[in-house]
């Protein structure tokens, strides 16, 4: 696997990916996450739909407003706000030299190829440590906005808050463990006194009950998935043996999922109480308990 080791693991268990997330351009993290088998954003693709079709509905107006945290070279808003599959990304990234375009030729393609599909009425604003990623999505308006920063630690400036004011919706897929609550906590302070919806994809191995707990103080209620999806497979037995050992100490039964070779996450939506008064619709009941 082109630039990454997978057998050199982080803190938490899992392989190194540094290398990939920040490159001028995304070419060499599709690729190397196409090899992992990455499924997580188009397993949540659906999820994301019906959601944003109900708060549509609920806000009784189509100009919904997400900020995606961990956002990354725009995958989410490729598939949510352009319409792409994730197979179409990696078959057109795959398809590109790995670092040989120049940055601006690699924007021009990128945008060409995005302008083959009709975007949908989404204001997307991006979230990352990444500046290169983030630059790059922002430049192929992947993405309409972008915050760089890294909020474990610091509060948002003017300018950031600015950017992700008036959020409907906030998102994440994967962020979470390399981010904790600390971040959320100030997005959500960023935000106030509006309160987006939040809907975050994590992985079984990282609880989400400090973030659960933050969202009950400031007024949400959540719900969890009835199923977990797989998000990618274990790039080695190293990595698969730290999870396992991680999700054993949660006393989380990995039968049939992690054991199998994958790597498997929760998702939650939270909502604030006044908003979510009415029954879930029958197609989001499917996928939540409530
Ligand atoms: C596993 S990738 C997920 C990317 C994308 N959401 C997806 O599902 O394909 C994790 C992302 O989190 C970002 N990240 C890591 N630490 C972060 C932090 N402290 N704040 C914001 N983003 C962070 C990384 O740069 C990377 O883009």
């Amino acid at each position: 696997m082109s630039d990454i080791n997978p057998t050199h693991l982080d803190k938490t268990g899992k392989v190194i990916l540094d290398e990939v997330y920040n490159q001028k351009t995304p070419v060499s993290f599709y690729r190397a996450i196409e090899q992992l088998d990455y499924k997580l954003p188009q397993l949540a693709k659906p999820a994301f739909t019906k959601i944003l079709k109900l708060l549509e509905q609920t806000k009784g107006r189509p100009d919904l407003k997400l900020v995606d945290l961990g956002c990354s070279y725009g995958v989410n808003a490729t598939l949510l706000k352009w319409n792409f599959s994730l197979d179409e990304v990696f078959s057109h990234h795959r398809s590109q030299p790995e670092q040989a375009v120049d940055w601006g030729e690699q924007i021009r393609l990128d945008q060409s190829w995005l302008k083959t599909n009709e975007p949908r009425l989404l204001n997307i604003v991006g979230v990352d440590i990444a500046q290169n990623a983030l630059d790059y999505a922002l430049a192929a308006k992947i993405i309409d906005g972008m915050v760089c920063g890294n909020f474990e630690n610091h509060t948002l400036d003017s300018t950031q808050r600015n950017k992700v004011r008036d959020a409907d919706l906030l998102i994440s897929t994967g962020c979470i463990g390399y981010v904790t609550q600390a971040t959320i906590a100030a997005l959500l302070d960023a935000m106030a006194p509006k309160q987006p919806w939040m809907v975050h994809f994590v992985l079984r191995m990282f609880s989400f009950d400090d973030v659960e707990r933050l969202a009950k103080e400031r007024g949400y209620e959540t719900i969890k998935s009835r199923h977990p999806v797989r998000q990618r497979r274990f790039a080695s037995m190293e990595e698969q043996q730290k999870a396992l050992e991680r999700l054993s100490a949660m006393s989380v039964d990995t039968k049939g999922y992690e054991d199998e070779g994958w790597y498997y996450a929760d998702f939650f939506l939270s909502r604030p109480k006044g908003e979510n008064q009415a029954p879930l619709p029958a197609d989001l009941q499917e996928l939540f308990v409530v």
